[in-house]
């Protein structure tokens, strides 16, 4: 059986890492929505756009190619901007544009097209309750604060990136409350989704359990049809 997957849960509780594995081992293909996100702030950045304008967000979206390679290589009207979209500025620049109802409404309609054909796993903010709420497999992942900034910490270190613990920490808490407080599409559990908290678990821990849920919600559909 063919399916979709949606994965959503705060600003690094790791989605993307567990949807990039789930997706290997699957072969299913994988989209980052979040990624859509930052190009759109990255682009309206780098064209010196207004944050706060949006009917000028609007307008840039409409002219905007955001492509994926198969290897979650993220481009651009063909650039790749795959480490320019991963700062600290970007991640805060994405949920402030992610806020904006005609941004969402532009790049879900692109989320839904891509999806349409089954076969994927999507991590985001809404993917089980907005962008897809008929997905077959719902997770809601989520971790501490003190977790997740240290996973973000270390991952920044490793890319030799100049920024504290305590920025990451107090950065993580500010984009929290704007994912969850916004009136479009707020980060929610879907009441459907499967709840991890992933705090102290491994990524093969997680990736077991949720596989494990994957097979269970499978044996249920085949004994139903
Ligand atoms: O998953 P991420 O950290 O790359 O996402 C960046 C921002 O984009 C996040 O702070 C909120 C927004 N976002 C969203 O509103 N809806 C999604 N489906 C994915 C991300």
């Amino acid at each position: 059986m063919s399916m979709n997957i949606a994965i959503d849960g705060p600003s690094a509780a790791g989605k993307s890492t567990i949807a990039k594995l789930l997706a290997k081992q699957l072969h299913y293909a994988h989209l980052d929505t979040g990624a859509m996100y930052r190009c759109a702030a990255y682009a309206a950045i780098t064209q010196g756009l207004n944050l706060e304008d949006e009917a000028a967000l609007q307008a840039m979206l409409t002219h905007l190619d955001i492509h994926f390679d198969e290897d979650g290589a993220v481009y651009i009207n063909g650039e790749d901007v795959s480490k320019q979209i991963r700062t600290n500025d970007i991640s805060m620049a994405a949920s402030k544009v992610s806020a904006y109802p005609s941004v969402r409404a532009a790049l879900v309609a692109k989320q839904r097209c891509i999806a349409a054909n089954k076969g994927y796993i999507l991590d985001g903010r809404d993917i089980g309750t907005v962008v897809l709420p008929d997905a077959e497999i719902k997770i809601y992942m989520v971790a501490s604060v003190e977790a997740r900034s240290q996973r973000r910490y270390q991952e920044y270190l490793d890319k030799g990136m100049d920024i504290t613990y305590e920025e990451i920490y107090h950065d993580i808490e500010k984009r929290d409350y704007q994912d969850s407080h916004r009136k479009a599409s707020p980060l929610k559990k879907a009441d459907d989704a499967l709840e991890i908290d992933t705090s102290d678990m491994s990524i093969e821990q997680v990736i077991q359990y949720i596989m494990a849920h994957i097979e269970t919600v499978q044996k249920a559909s085949v004994k139903q049809a």
